[in-house]
């Protein structure tokens, strides 16, 4: 079994550049089986979530294949409209997939994706979108089957929450349906903006992504394109933490600052203190005691994202004072609180609320990883911690950190991958 070893207590400064979005990659590698045509997909992060991907656009028949940073996905050929069980679980966005296959096949059989158990995660708004555009779709022991003749129809839809899946989804399916799709309480998250300028540079017309009603007027077909991902914003928060956790200096690079309002706001409350010097650059430096964030609320975006909450209390965890976290998104997102209690962190829980009374320092000792951003925060906790910190279950990490450990050890950090 893997683990991380990391002795805590190393003074962080330099500079780290911020690798392309996992959640933007995802569902643009989905939307390429629309296109039918080459596509080529720039600064696409080394993650096993992305290889996941990349294994099912082959086994539905195209060739995707890495050089570097770019994947160059060919769909012109699609010889499958299922989804082995196997790759499904690999992770929770391969329902990503349903809406590409099922509008370039007319149908698309999957099961119920994988991916971290952060609570119940029902899919009830993608399959009510999609029905609503004329799909028929069964489900049965698993199995969701549907079926549309013809293309798609456009439809009105109104959200009863803001999914950035569902809204995902909805998107690659109108983007060929016959006629106009609105999409009312849409999510509004970058990487929803990231997906309309590939598929609208692929020929979609999409218009008013980034607030909360999306238009998509169906065309016929859609073409290749070449397309550079955003920025990772939950990864820039990471490097964050690690700068405040450790009295630290550090810019990031290629990074879009707006992407971070809520996330800045919060190290700003914590007593750092952010330089933007150039577009796509911001230096980071930590306070030699840091303050407690009040009232942290995850909430969708331009919210407090919910994959920063894990990372940013392990800050809390050690500022001088009491901090607050309300968790809206997920039902069963504090599964690192546990494990930061075995660090020594003092955190008491009552449903969605989590108050952190700040402690000195982190002790080090031996954790495992609960999920992907927990595993990220468990990282935080060990480079502030006395001692050393033996992380375990580094599975959650690959799926979502591209070269984080060489970036921290070329930042000052001593961690070694055993
Ligand atoms: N929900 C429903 N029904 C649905 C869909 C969602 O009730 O049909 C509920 C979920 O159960 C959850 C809430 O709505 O309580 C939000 O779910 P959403 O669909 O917005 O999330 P997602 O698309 O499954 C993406 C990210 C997550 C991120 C959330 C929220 C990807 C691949 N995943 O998940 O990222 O936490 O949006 O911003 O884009 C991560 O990167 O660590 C991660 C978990």
């Amino acid at each position: 079994m893997s683990r991380l070893v990391i002795k805590g207590g190393k003074h962080l400064e330099g500079e780290v550049y911020i690798h392309g979005a996992k959640n933007s990659s995802l569902p643009v590698l989905a939307a390429t089986i629309l296109c039918g045509d080459i596509c080529e997909i720039h600064n696409c992060p080394y993650l096993t979530d992305v290889d996941a991907s990349l294994k099912i656009l082959n086994y539905l028949g195209c060739t995707a294949l890495r050089e570097n940073d770019k994947i160059h996905v060919d769909s012109k050929i699609l010889i499958h409209s299922d989804i082995p069980d196997k790759l499904m679980h690999e992770m929770r966005s391969s329902i990503i997939f349903l809406g590409a296959v099922l509008a370039r096949t007319g149908r698309a059989r999957l099961s119920f994706p994988g991916g971290c158990d952060l609570g119940s995660r029902p899919i009830d708004i993608h399959l009510k979108a999609l029905r609503q555009m004329g799909a028929s779709i069964e489900v049965e022991k698993g199995i969701i089957d549907c079926r549309t003749e013809g293309r798609l129809k456009g439809a009105h839809l109104q959200l009863t929450f803001p999914s950035v899946g569902a809204t995902e989804n909805i998107m690659i399916a109108a983007a060929t349906a016959r006629g106009e799709t609105i999409i009312s309480n849409a999510a509004r998250e970058p990487e929803i903006c990231d997906l309309a300028a590939f598929l609208n540079a692929c020929g979609a017309k999409i218009s008013g992504h980034g607030g909360g009603v999306i238009t998509i007027e169906g065309v016929e077909t859609l073409h290749g394109c070449s397309h550079t991902i955003i920025p990772d914003r939950i990864i820039a928060a990471t490097y964050l933490a690690a700068a405040a956790v450790t009295g630290g200096k550090i810019k990031l690079n290629g990074i879009v600052t707006d992407h971070l309002t809520p996330i800045l706001a919060a190290f700003e409350e914590s007593g750092c203190l952010i330089e933007e010097e150039a577009e796509g650059s911001i230096t980071i430096t930590a306070p030699k005691v840091l303050k407690p964030m009040k009232d942290i609320r995850t909430m969708p975006y331009p919210g407090f994202p919910t994959d920063a909450q894990a990372i940013l209390m392990s800050v809390a965890a050690v500022a001088e004072g009491t901090s607050v976290f309300v968790e809206n998104i997920f039902d069963n997102r504090y599964k690192h609180v546990g494990e930061l209690r075995r660090l020594g962190a003092n955190i008491n829980l009552e449903g969605k609320v989590a108050v952190v009374e700040g402690i000195k320092r982190f002790s080090g000792a031996d954790v495992q990883s609960t999920d992907l951003r927990g595993a990220a925060a468990l990282v935080i906790a060990g480079l502030n911690a006395s001692g050393e910190t033996r992380i375990t279950r580094l599975r959650h990490l690959d799926r979502g950190y591209d070269g984080l450990v060489e970036s921290l050890n070329l930042l000052g950090a001593d961690i070694t991958r055993m």
